[in-house]
């Protein structure tokens, strides 16, 4: 079954409100009127709705890069799901490897978020990956195994039709040390199958899998070769509109 590509750029704590929606013009220029699989930008809160407002109408979505799991209350500085869903927001990012390194997000706030968000209809995109201690001592699956059971533990399968998980390897982002295509393959493939026994191989096979970890436009396309590869989550090359459309572009074709 063919799975429509899906690539995020992730602005993370880069662009002022001008260069934001320059960037999302620029992108949204370069990419054209072909719809070339589902296309998300992730920018700072502050310009979510400037930058869903210059892509409306195109094949471009727009998120958030994090969520606060409660409705509303005395959290100075936090922002609810649906603060971002009245931004034109549909997409965010729940457990991304610096909320989890810098900002203490446990397993358990990211299980929470993560239902903040379904329960708004934020379509999330959960993150998960290895630090390179864990690779190197063999636990890469653990670990993997551990963030998926703890964020999705309760949930029914009909709640995630929406569910993206990009796999990133620590290691791997903003370090210019890509997975290959082959490591980053074998982790896909693990998930898929660990999503099999959870819900049901028709889950599994319908469910998108990113990778993320300094993609370029240089070496998106041999991650996109690989058969449990769906999309990429780019961090630093997104903020470039050309090298955004050229992995963009890498991705296979919508049918
Ligand atoms: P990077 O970041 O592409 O700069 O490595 C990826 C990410 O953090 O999502």
């Amino acid at each position: 079954m063919a799975r429509t590509p899906v690539t995020g750029g992730n602005w993370k704590m880069h662009t002022t409100l001008p260069e934001a929606i320059a960037l999302a013009q620029e992108v949204r220029h370069r990419l054209g009127s072909q719809r070339l699989g589902d296309v998300l930008l992730f920018p700072p809160f502050p310009f979510l709705a400037a930058v869903a407002d210059k892509v409306a109408g195109s094949h471009v979505n727009v998120g958030a890069q994090d969520l606060h799991f409660e409705a509303k209350g005395a959290f100075t500085g936090a922002v609810s799901a649906a603060m971002i869903v009245s931004t034109g927001a549909t997409h965010v990012l729940v457990g991304h490897s610096e909320r989890r390194s810098v900002f203490g997000d446990t397993d358990e706030i990211v299980a929470k978020k993560l239902r903040a968000a379904l329960a708004a209809g934020l379509k999330p995109v959960l993150c998960v990956g290895e630090q390179l201690a864990e690779r190197q001592n063999g636990t890469t699956f653990a670990v993997v195994d551990r963030q998926l059971t703890v964020a999705l533990d309760g949930l029914l399968a009909d709640q995630l039709q929406h569910l993206i998980i990009a796999y990133e390897p620590v290691w791997a982002i903003g370090t210019g040390l890509t997975a290959s295509p082959e490591q980053a393959q074998e982790v896909h493939a693990h998930i898929r199958a660990w999503l099999a026994t959870r819900f049901s191989a028709a889950f599994a096979a319908n469910c998108r899998i990113q990778y993320g970890g300094s993609v370029k436009g240089s070496n998106a396309t041999g991650l996109f070769a690989q058969s449990d590869i769906d999309g990429m989550l780019v961090g630093g090359a997104s903020l470039t509109a050309d090298e955004f459309a050229a992995i963009v572009r890498a991705g296979r074709a919508v049918p």
